[in-house]
């Protein structure tokens, strides 16, 4: 590690698992440290704040300040980073921690602390703004919107003992364009569902792939897979799909894509295609890795009987099996493959698939790689859940070896 290396704290998003795994993948750092159950310390030479535009799963970067804050000395601390700021200052205080401990804040005390170094500015003779908290996190919509990363302050403080630790944000994550590629696209399949944009990201950052890989989506939907690898600057993407309509709509919304972000510089190839007839349309091995959330099964509602789950489950057993034959013969040795196992939520429990499946793929010469330590997490999968959903997103990653 260079002498020169600082702690950069990364916020981690709705999965803190699935964020952190796909920060080891994309940045291939692999010493952390957990400051909060989604927040980790990661040391770093460089800047990392251009990272966040890259990352599906982290909502803030930023800059680690200080050590043993008291009460009593916050004030003078954080006026000591906001003096330097030409002009009128403006700063705001997110405080993050999971339980109450014995260095809690309220946001009551938040406020107190504001108002304190506010007054402290004042005293020096200087314009301050203190953006006010309703919450003791601030938005990042709030940060954005009040200029809290280019002009002024926004600063982050986790409890450490009976003390603080302080960083300042240097990067966001860029939420409204996310949230205009999930509702501003032109076409959109309610009915086979759509993977939402973030998440699609951090499976193709899962893959490691680097941006010169050829990457594969054979179950591509309305292409959001496919728009995220063109966004994150993957230049030969490709995508096939059984359905006529899925392919319309990807070309749709790729060429909407285009459209909105000029920069974009990359190609897809669509193709209307049964993911069990890949070998006869692309050469052998001739893709870098594989991204794909494929076919889920008749979308679920709660009321499917054991019968009609088992069934369906068989079904689509049979399905990944035959597009992992395909897979291994148009894959390059050493090829990657991102890979959504579905399981399904039973009266007593969840039937899975991926017990399975994994075996006979391993048979095929697949080997599942793990996408987090087995420290930090025993299962060979990461999960991806929301309570309301009927289905759970199993992400699996299998590896070609090289020989
Ligand atoms: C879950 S959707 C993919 C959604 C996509 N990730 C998105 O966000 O738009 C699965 C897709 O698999 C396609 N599909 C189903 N069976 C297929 C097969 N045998 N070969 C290729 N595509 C298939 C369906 O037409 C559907 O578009």
């Amino acid at each position: 590690m260079p002498l020169s290396s600082k702690p950069y704290w990364f916020v981690l998003g709705r999965e803190p698992l699935l964020s952190l795994a796909e920060i080891l993948a994309a940045t291939k750092v692999t010493t952390f440290n957990w400051l909060q159950p989604n927040i980790v310390s990661i040391l770093s030479a460089q800047e990392p704040g251009p990272l966040v535009k890259q990352l599906g799963g982290t909502v803030k970067i930023a800059k680690e300040l200080a050590h043993n804050v008291t009460l009593a000395s916050f004030p003078d601390i954080c006026l000591s980073f906001l003096t330097p700021l030409p002009g009128k200052i403006v700063f705001g205080l997110s405080f993050y921690q999971s339980e109450s401990g014995k260095a809690h804040l309220t946001t009551k005390d938040l406020e107190t602390l504001g108002k304190a170094i506010k007054r402290a500015g004042k005293n020096q003779g200087r314009s301050v703004r203190y953006i006010q908290n309703r919450t003791p996190i601030l938005s990042s919509a709030t940060v954005f919107h009040n200029g809290l990363v280019d002009r002024g302050v926004e600063f982050l403080i986790v409890p450490k003992g009976n003390s603080f630790m302080l960083a300042r944000t240097v990067a966001l994550q860029p939420f409204e364009d996310f949230s205009k590629r999930d509702y501003g696209r032109p076409a959109s399949d309610a009915r086979s569902g759509m993977l939402p944009p973030k998440l699609a990201l951090m499976l193709l950052n899962f893959s490691g792939a680097p941006l010169s890989a050829s990457i594969l989506d054979p179950f591509c939907g309305s292409g959001t897979i496919l728009m995220e690898a063109l966004m994150r600057g993957f230049s030969t993407v490709s995508g096939s799909d059984v359905s006529p309509k899925a392919i319309a709509d990807s070309q749709k919304n790729i060429d909407w894509l285009k459209g909105q972000w000029k920069t974009i510089s990359g190609q897809a190839k669509l193709e209307v295609g049964d993911v069990q007839s890949l070998v006869d349309r692309l050469p052998a091995h001739s893709i870098d890795a594989i991204v794909t959330e494929p076919f889920l099964g008749p979308p679920q509602t709660g009321h499917a009987s054991p019968a009609e789950l088992e069934n369906s489950s068989n079904d689509l057993l049979a399905l990944y099996f035959t597009s992992f034959q395909q897979f291994k013969k148009i894959l390059r040795p050493g090829g990657v493959i991102i890979f959504v196992v579905p399981r399904f939520k039973k009266t007593n429990g969840w039937l899975t698939i991926s017990e399975r499946l994994v075996p006979k793929l391993v048979q095929l010469g697949f080997v599942p790689q793990a996408l987090l330590p087995p420290s930090l997490h025993s299962e060979p999968f990461l999960l991806y859940h929301r309570p309301d959903q009927h289905v759970a997103r199993e992400i699996w990653k299998f590896v070609i070896p090289n020989n």
